[in-house]
């Protein structure tokens, strides 16, 4: 992975607005200068995660565990650093500057160049003479010109190495073979992986093609679409086909019509349907999830209405679900997929837009569509049985007592029940973890009044930066903090907010969540110069303090050893004493 830039980070932690980041997967109210939503780490019924939008912080008082917007989604999403970071600043649209390992850079630069001229070969083949029969046959499945062209869809040839020709001399063996747009074989070291295909391309979030999907043109093929393998651009399990083009729509219209592949993909669009994603191929998975959820939390599944069409509609529900997205399922009926389902004539986009709005919800498809009423009661149970156990990963309160509820009504069992095998079942699965629990913050470590009044001046120092240059840093005697007030005073020209501030320190996770929960809590104003020159004076006398214990401890000796303490030594200690008054 190359290195991101110092200045990208910066960006990120400066721009970011950590309210609208989190918001995306916590419901957040504000109360006095904070926002407060129910834990996404745990479950949890009285809301105890909280974010200061000012300080970009967030901390959750249960866990103890906080931070800035960027260990939100290490921590959210289980991704990296460098992960998050891409993650917001392609959110964001900060541009991110990449260092050093020029190597590295380059594979990159050349695996996106390789599809890039992959994709326009392809686009020029539909053109030509060879492409004939890709034109004949898109013309036959009514795709639109525009529709083409603006997701560019192509055409491989019907040989072994056209492709290959095509790109050989511009790039090393090495390319070609990460490409995954070749495979080996017996007639050559290397052949074009697709060939007499219709050509749909992957987009990355920012345009550039990292994959394909090809439609085989002749019935004897047994595999219908081939994708590309997975690669160091393509990762199939978090990728959607279109999101490039769709998800600015999504989020503005806050909802996704999810389908199953790039034909009824394709074919909502030309309808107007805009706000779509197909999974291709790949069962949707967490990732998916993940990935969908920064742009909505509502997703309509449409897809075929066969019964695989039906069980993978079943379980991308619960993978929504569990995710905390509101999840409807679309039936078409006939065992129709999308495309079936515009290509006839008694239909219209307004029973399209009347069956988005009709969609079922997941338990209610569930028991219609495995005829569950109409089975015996042993069966019942054991259905009622495994819904539980899938709704027991759903951490959102809301969703999953609505799942409880809509199960309760159709299966006509009281919620009680439901609620009691939840228990029983929960028990078994996990045991003593997932509770709430009661920890305290980090804080309530510090215990001596010197370690408390370093507290309160960084915790002063994160709200009002101005007064970290006023704080007396050799007084500091606790390690973390003397770094912290270090940082603050050699950045205080620079305005950072108190996340940034993090950053700069590295520390670990145990002196991040320390430093989340200082910026989390919001001192009085008025008091700031009292509770500033309070703290100060407690710290100027600890060495007086050490000083006295020490004179104390001489004093004592010598008095042990039946001979009279200096004069001097005495005085120094009244002297001292009187300081302390
Ligand atoms: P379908 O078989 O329903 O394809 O598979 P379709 O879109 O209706 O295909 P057409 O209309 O005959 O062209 C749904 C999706 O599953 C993936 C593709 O993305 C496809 O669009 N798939 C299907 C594969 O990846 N490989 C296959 O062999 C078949
Ligand atoms: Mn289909």
């Amino acid at each position: 992975m190359r290195r991101i830039a110092q200045e990208t980070i910066n960006r990120v932690l400066e721009e970011v607005d950590i309210l609208d980041a989190i918001s995306q997967y916590v419901d957040l109210k504000k109360r006095g200068q904070n926002y407060f939503g129910l834990s996404p780490f745990r479950s949890e019924t009285k809301p105890s995660f909280s974010v200061a939008p000012d300080k970009n912080m967030w901390y959750d008082f249960g866990s103890g565990q906080g931070g800035n917007v960027v260990q939100f989604l290490i921590e959210y999403e289980k991704i990296s650093f460098p992960e998050a970071i891409r993650s917001l600043a392609e959110k964001y649209g900060i541009e991110i500057i990449e260092l050093g390992d020029q190597e590295q850079n380059n594979l990159y630069d050349q695996l996106y160049e390789i599809h890039e001229l992959a994709c326009i070969y392809f686009e020029n083949n539909v053109q030509t003479k060879p492409g004939n029969k890709a034109t004949t046959y898109l013309k036959d499945r009514d795709f639109d010109t525009n529709i083409i062209n603006k997701f560019r869809v192509g055409f491989a040839q019907d040989s072994w190495d056209s492709l290959l020709k095509e790109v050989k001399g511009k790039f090393d063996n090495d390319i070609l073979k990460k490409s995954g747009l070749f495979s080996e074989s017996k007639k050559g070291p290397l052949i074009d992986r697709f060939r007499n295909r219709i050509m749909f391309p992957f987009f990355s979030l920012s345009g550039k093609i990292i994959g394909f999907s090809g439609r085989s043109l002749s019935e004897k093929e047994d595999v219908k679409y081939l994708n590309s393998p997975e690669t160091l651009l393509f990762e199939k399990s978090k990728i959607f086909y279109g999101s490039y083009q769709t998800l600015p729509n999504i989020r503005k219209q806050n909802f996704a019509i999810l389908v199953e592949g790039q034909t009824d993909f394709l074919r909502l669009v030309e309808q107007g349907f805009d706000n779509v994603l197909a999974t291709s191929g790949t069962a949707f998975s967490s990732k998916h999830a993940i990935a969908l959820k920064k742009y909505t939390n509502r997703v309509i599944l449409c897809y075929d209405s066969d019964n695989a069409g039906i069980n993978a509609a079943i379980r991308t529900s619960y993978v929504l679900l569990q995710h905390g997205i509101e999840t409807r399922v679309l039936y078409l009926g006939n065992g129709d997929d999308p495309d079936d389902f515009f290509k006839k004539d008694s239909t219209t986009k307004e029973d399209f837009r009347t069956l988005i709005k009709t969609a079922a919800h997941p338990i209610s498809f569930i028991i219609r569509h495995k005829d569950i009423l109409s089975q015996g009661a042993a069966d019942q149970s054991k259905f009622l049985n495994e819904c539980i156990g899938e709704i027991q990963l759903v951490p959102d309160v809301m969703i999953r007592n609505d799942l409880i509820r809509k199960l309760s009504n159709a299966l006509g069992v009281v919620e009680a029940e439901i609620f009691d095998r939840f228990s029983s079942l929960k028990q078994k699965r996990y045991n003593v973890s997932n509770e709430e629990d009661t920890s305290t913050t980090a804080a309530t470590h510090y215990n001596s009044s010197a370690d408390k009044a370093q507290l309160e001046l960084i915790k002063l120092a994160l709200h009002s930066p101005q007064l970290a240059t006023k704080m007396p840093i050799a007084l500091f005697t606790n390690k973390l903090l003397h770094n912290v007030l270090k940082v603050l005073i050699d950045n205080s020209d620079k305005e950072y907010n108190p996340g940034q501030i993090l950053e700069l320190i590295r520390g670990s996770s145990e002196e991040r969540n320390l430093i989340a929960s200082l910026a989390i809590e919001v001192p009085a104003k008025e008091y700031e110069a009292t509770i500033l020159n309070d703290c100060i004076a407690t710290l100027e006398r600890e060495p007086i303090k050490k000083d006295i214990a020490g004179l104390r401890d001489q004093i004592r000796r010598l008095e042990e050893e039946d001979s009279i303490p200096d004069k001097a030594l005495l005085e120094e200690l009244s002297a001292l004493q009187k300081k302390l008054q």
